[in-house]
């Protein structure tokens, strides 16, 4: 078992494959990056994946791939068949775009997948595009469908910004309820890649939204999961996600590894530590062993503020994959 050194277990495994995208998000990437990590700085998946054995062998149970957009990584598929070939019960996941889901969802399926948590921030095309930069919504609905047809598990994640699309908070509700899938609506997480005059909804304006159809109840946190779960009168279940609350660092059990192979405790703080040339070497101690340095260190709890602009971590969304 990994215990950190607040005594929390960790046992989820975030894995970001690569920080490239095929969007321009304003919330996360509204320009290319002055510089991508070259690619030869890459781990390739034969390395990622012995590191995740480490993890999985130490009792990681849950990982998500992520990216950047982790469906621009070439034979993704063949990385989620060696996880799950290792350990078939792992609850593997991806969270992804849907950009190009359609044409790839039943190979992962047929690898292992389980489930998927697809980014849909509008059901208007100008909206969509507005916010990604890019006529995105028409291959995302697609991919979605897609998704559902071949029997993977989805949730969506959506981003209200005010002024954007923050009055179509109860259409994605109803997209999903026709769906029977969850939504899950993530408060804007300041950062310093995100464009300037982006101003997030805060949970509760969120709620107000909803409420104005529904009637909810509060469920309560599942597990460690950072999404604070309601349900409308009529049985419908969603999700709030709240990072400016840090009441669910108390029992975080997740780190993140970069594509590159820096190895992240806390998205917040800037702190990571590399076991990049530990894989590169096949050093399964070696790896183990920054893996449990950086559990020692895992930090208490996030800091981030709505109210200061200045305390927040300069890591971009798109090297850890949110
Ligand atoms: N604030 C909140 N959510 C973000 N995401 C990316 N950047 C941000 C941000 N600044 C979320 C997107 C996507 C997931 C990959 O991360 O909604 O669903
Ligand atoms: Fe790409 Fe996701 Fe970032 Fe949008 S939020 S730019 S889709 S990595």
């Amino acid at each position: 078992m990994l215990i950190d050194g607040h005594g929390r277990v960790v046992n989820y495994l975030r894995v970001s494959v690569t920080e490239r995208c095929n969007f321009r998000c304003q919330y996360c990437m509204p320009e290319k990056p002055f510089s991508w990590v070259p690619k030869e700085n890459l781990l390739s998946f034969e390395e990622l994946f012995l590191f995740i054995k480490v993890a999985i062998d130490e009792g990681v149970t849950k990982i998500r791939i992520t990216g950047g957009e982790p469906l621009l990584r070439e034979d993704l598929d063949s990385f989620i068949e060696m996880i799950s070939n290792y350990k078939p019960d792992i609850d593997l996941a991806i969270t992804t775009n849907g950009y190009l889901l359609s044409d790839t969802a039943q190979k992962l399926k047929d690898a292992g997948l389980k489930r998927l948590n697809i980014s849909l921030d509008s059901l208007k095309p100008e909206v969509a595009y507005k916010i990604a930069q890019k006529d995105v919504l028409a291959k995302v609905l697609k991919g979605i469908d897609r998704a559902l047809e071949v029997g993977l598990g989805v949730k969506i994640n959506m981003v209200p910004l005010k002024g954007i699309n923050d009055n179509e908070i109860l259409d994605i509700m109803e997209f999903c309820r026709e769906r029977d899938i969850k939504v899950r609506y993530i408060e804007y997480m300041e950062n310093h890649h995100a464009t300037e005059t982006l101003r997030g909804m805060h949970g509760k304006e969120i709620l107000t939204k909803v409420k104005e159809r529904y009637k909810i109840y509060a469920l309560g946190r599942e597990g460690s999961s950072p999404s604070f779960n309601y349900r409308t009168e009529d049985g419908y279940e969603f999700g709030l996600i709240d990072p400016h609350k840090h009441d669910f660092c108390e029992s975080c059990n997740r780190i993140r590894l970069t594509a590159e192979g820096h190895l992240i405790p806390c998205l917040y703080f800037d702190e990571a530590l590399s076991i990049a040339k530990h894989v590169k070497r096949g050093d399964i101690k070696g790896a183990t062993e920054v893996l449990s340095k950086v559990l020692r260190d895992k930090p208490k709890e996030n800091r981030w503020s709505i109210d200061n602009q200045e305390d927040i971590s300069s890591r971009a969304f798109y090297q850890t994959g949110g």
